[in-house]
């Protein structure tokens, strides 16, 4: 497997089924920062390029991953939707209630807690409503424009134009989430859990890291695939 170093991050999670997880167990960011070629953002985490391209081509060669690259698009909206968007729907009434909890036994003697409520609430705030354009907006569209290039007719028009218009709004409101969950990072040292600490601090600081992995791949997974193959897809029914 040729994985030269001008290969971006991006290309490379789009297209190794399993890279995704390899990039968030390294700490290497292929989704908002994904822009980077594999040396650049290896040097940015501070980790050695050797280790990174070994477990990429150990993963390459298991194909544990679904590739979504050949799956439908109608199959890969389902998973989006039944996987990522129900675990934000689920996790946010429960991490909004932990950090409440924390926040409520040791806000006064950790500062930090209540600025990761407020990114926290803003996160929330915003996927929720992100969630909803993309399911009855951006998602019903492009399983749309799969059906009609399959029987060979030509897709109902949009009321939003191209397909690149919401695309573009989408990616907008990743990065802002990126950058919340980037700052929520900082905030917590890295989520590392001060000495002698409670068992709701501990899980909140467990949490919070797993709901930032699930929605890197989440973006990862819109932001790589679906919107490329969806502008290609709407660019050949043209
Ligand atoms: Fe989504
Ligand atoms: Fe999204």
């Amino acid at each position: 497997m040729e994985l030269a170093n001008e290969t971006t991050v991006r290309e490379l999670a789009a297209t190794i089924p399993g890279a995704a997880r390899i990039f968030e167990r390294f700490g290497i960011d292929y989704c908002c920062g994904g822009e980077r070629s594999l040396a650049g953002a290896c040097s940015a985490a501070k980790i050695g390029v050797e280790e990174v391209v070994r477990a990429l081509e150990q993963t390459s060669a298991q194909q544990e991953e679904r590739d979504w690259q050949a799956a439908s698009l109608a199959v890969l909206v389902g998973h989006i939707v039944e996987k990522h968007h129900a675990y934000v729907r689920t996790e946010i009434p429960r991490l909004m209630a932990l950090l409440a909890k924390v926040v409520r036994v040791h806000g006064q003697n950790h500062a930090e807690l209540e600025k990761v409520e407020e990114s926290f609430r803003a996160l929330a705030e915003e996927l929720s409503m992100h969630l909803l354009k993309e399911e009855r907006m951006l998602f019903p569209y492009i399983v749309q424009l799969e059906s009609a290039a399959k029987s060979g007719g030509r897709p109902v028009p949009a009321m939003f134009g191209t397909v690149q218009n919401p695309v573009r709004m989408m990616m907008m409101e990743h990065d802002s989430a990126g950058e919340l969950l980037h700052k929520m990072r900082e905030l917590t040292n890295g989520y590392i859990v001060p000495e002698g600490c409670c068992m709701s601090y501990k899980m909140l600081y467990r949490a919070l890291p797993e709901f930032e992995a699930d929605l890197h791949r989440h973006i990862h997974l819109e932001n790589n695939i679906l919107f490329p193959r969806a502008i290609a897809l709407e660019a050949r029914a043209a």
